[in-house]
């Protein structure tokens, strides 16, 4: 399907690759409803409706069951029925295993692998009965390879991917797709606080020899969202950094 005259809710898209989903669908015709804990900038709303379609920014956690409830239906109410979600908020809460406390690993997985069951079961309501829609997760390459401090992250991307796959499965005779995207190094304010060093190190195991833009995820999620004969899939967007068999 194009995603013309579509809508499409984008979950933590105040800034990073959320941000950028959100400017290309609406560059695409697509009318947006994006979402951050705080009050969404007017500036960015008036940056997509330049587009000619409609934006509205939509408050709420995602972590939370009844927000995350509420949230879809004041964006329903404000665009019409949703045809694409993309879940792309995400936190990370890097510590070593023996210092991770219970907190921040469950804190993590509330965000990352909750929210983003949260705001499926209440979207899908609606596309199960509409017959038609797209849900796109942003999972990441440490869900499937692991990363040394990111066991909490890791569980919650790779729990992410588990989820992409049972719920594709669950939805497909009703026409909905379900992927996802693995995005590997992507420059954001999420990676800006990597020590330099480790950034190195990182490039050197990199193909393509060269971090990722958010652009580059939009993209892909674009065509997710377009690709109707495709579900139950992860993309790697990683300049090669994981090469499945
Ligand atoms: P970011 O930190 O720049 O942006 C995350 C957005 O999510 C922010 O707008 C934040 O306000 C929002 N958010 C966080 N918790 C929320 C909650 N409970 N409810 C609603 N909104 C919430 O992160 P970035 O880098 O743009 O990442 C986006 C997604 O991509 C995340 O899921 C992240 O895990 C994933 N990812 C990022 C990679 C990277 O290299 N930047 C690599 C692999 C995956």
């Amino acid at each position: 399907m194009s995603v013309q005259g579509k809508n499409v809710f984008i979950t933590g898209s105040t800034r990073g690759i959320g941000q950028a989903i959100a400017k290309n669908f609406a560059k695409n015709g697509a009318n947006v409803a994006v979402n951050g804990r705080k009050e969404i900038s007017t500036a960015f709303l008036s940056e997509l409706t330049d587009f000619g379609v409609k934006a509205v920014g939509i408050v709420g956690d995602i972590a939370d069951f009844t927000q995350a409830e509420a949230m879809i239906l004041e964006a329903e109410e404000k665009l019409g029925p949703l045809d694409i979600l993309v879940n792309n908020a995400g936190i990370t809460n890097d510590k070593l295993m023996l210092r991770m406390s219970e907190e921040d690993f469950e804190k993590v997985l509330k965000v990352n692998l909750t929210g983003t069951f949260n705001m499926t079961q209440n979207v899908l309501k609606k596309m199960l009965k509409r017959r038609s829609g797209a849900i796109i997760n942003i999972s990441s390459v440490v869900g499937l390879i692991g990363n040394v401090g990111q066991a909490n992250y890791a569980a919650s991307k790779a729990g992410v991917i588990g989820f992409t796959k049972s719920v594709a499965r669950e939805v497909a005779p009703r026409n909905i797709t379900v992927n996802a995207i693995a995005p590997g190094f992507i420059q954001t304010e999420m990676t800006d606080s990597l020590a330099g060093a480790a950034k190195e190190v990182m490039l050197q195991q990199i193909p393509l020899k060269r971090f990722g833009e958010v652009d580059d995820v939009a993209k892909v999620a674009m065509f997710l969202a377009e690709a109707n004969y495709l579900t139950g899939q992860v993309i790697n967007v990683d300049g090669g950094l994981v090469m499945n068999g």
